[in-house]
């Protein structure tokens, strides 16, 4: 009896011996199975009582010497284990560069857009946005523009195919539509925003590209209130002191204008760039027609106000020297990742 008692107690000490318990759980099982409070050497313990007692000394050495092996065996395996994940982390190399992020840079539409929007919110002007699919009524009739005007043919406009009553909006000025028809004066608006024309496409000119409208309605707004917000912005933008304003023509607008921004002529670019005058025409604008306010139901004769609008692409143009306006619809990163911008 007593020589089974001891084979089992060594065959124990075996199986801790040649334990190779890896991971924490393991280790852990290896714990439960031998030390644990119902472990096998807890067992041993007990088989004691069936000892001869000329032997229990013996036998009790010996199941000491297991129990002492295991606890050996899992404190050194724990250790290892620690010093194992201790090494894991030591092993990230904090010196080793990291991915090269790059990161994005603004188009030079939206750095110029962002620019004129800045300069007119400072003196009070809000950003009206709205949609690109415009109706007949806010892009044409509203902004007096008649049924027979050129504006409206086909060859200038984009008609939706299956809705010839909707277009792509060919100028912003519909926003001044929609803010009339949904506001009271005061109305102190600049309306940025995507517009589009049947154009051929060149280096001038494309299909697609960028306006800003500005709107200013209250009582008693006069010509010379015009011509001072308009100054500040040549001032504000090109750092230019001088401006001229010559007659010109709109439907929405009596008496209308363009603007001209003087530029300078220092050298061959700028003889270039204005045609050797010196001048740059940078937008259109004018006293708000009667009619055009009398179609957004706004009286009249208790308001008056002034408009403008005027193209993005072509002053960042100017301030890139970019001599393609292709550039600025194709996307080409090379080109793109020259802009860096506050804004
Ligand atoms: N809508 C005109 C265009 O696209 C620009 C313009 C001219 C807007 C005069 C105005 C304005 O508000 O008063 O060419």
């Amino acid at each position: 009896m007593s020589a089974e008692i001891f084979d089992k107690a060594k065959g124990i000490l075996e199986a801790i011996k040649s334990a190779v318990p890896k991971t924490a759980e393991e280790i852990e099982q290896f714990r439960i199975q031998y030390i644990g409070t119902k472990g096998s050497i807890k067992g041993l313990f007990g088989e004691i009582r069936n000892v001869a007692n000329e032997r229990k000394k013996e036998y009790g050495q010996l199941v000491n010497s297991v129990k002492q092996a295991a606890e050996e065996k899992f404190t050194a395996l724990k250790e290892a284990a620690e010093a194992q994940a201790d090494a894991t982390v030591e092993q990230i190399d904090l010196s080793v560069h990291g991915e090269p992020l790059s990161l994005g840079s603004r188009h030079p539409v939206s750095i110029t857009m962002n620019r004129i929007i800045d300069i007119f919110q400072r003196i009070g002007f809000v950003v009206a946005e709205d949609r690109e699919i415009e109706d007949d009524w806010h892009n044409f009739t509203a902004m007096n523009t008649p049924e027979d005007h050129p504006a409206r043919d086909m060859q200038d406009t984009f008609y939706l195919m299956n809705d010839p009553s909707r277009l792509l909006r060919t100028h912003t000025s519909s926003v001044q539509a929609r803010v009339m028809t949904s506001q009271k004066p005061p109305i102190r608006i600049i309306a940025p925003g995507r517009v589009y024309r049947n154009e051929t496409i060149s280096a001038r000119s494309h299909c697609q590209f960028h306006q800003v409208e500005g709107l200013y309605i209250d009582e008693n707004v006069s010509f010379a209130d015009m011509k001072q917000t308009l100054f500040y912005y040549a001032k504000e933008m090109y750092g230019s002191t001088r401006i001229r304003l010559r007659p010109s023509y709109f439907p929405f607008t009596e008496p209308s204008a363009e603007m001209d921004v003087y530029w300078g002529l220092n050298n061959e670019t700028d003889y270039r760039i204005t045609k050797g005058t010196g001048w740059l025409e940078i937008l259109g604008c004018g006293m708000v027609d009667p009619n055009v306010l009398e179609n957004c139901g706004i009286d009249s004769k208790k308001y008056s106000g002034f408009a403008w609008g005027m193209g993005i692409e072509r002053q960042a143009m100017l301030q890139y020297r970019i001599s393609d306006i292709r550039y600025l619809f194709e996307n080409d990163v090379r080109f793109l990742s020259q802009f860096k911008s506050a804004f």
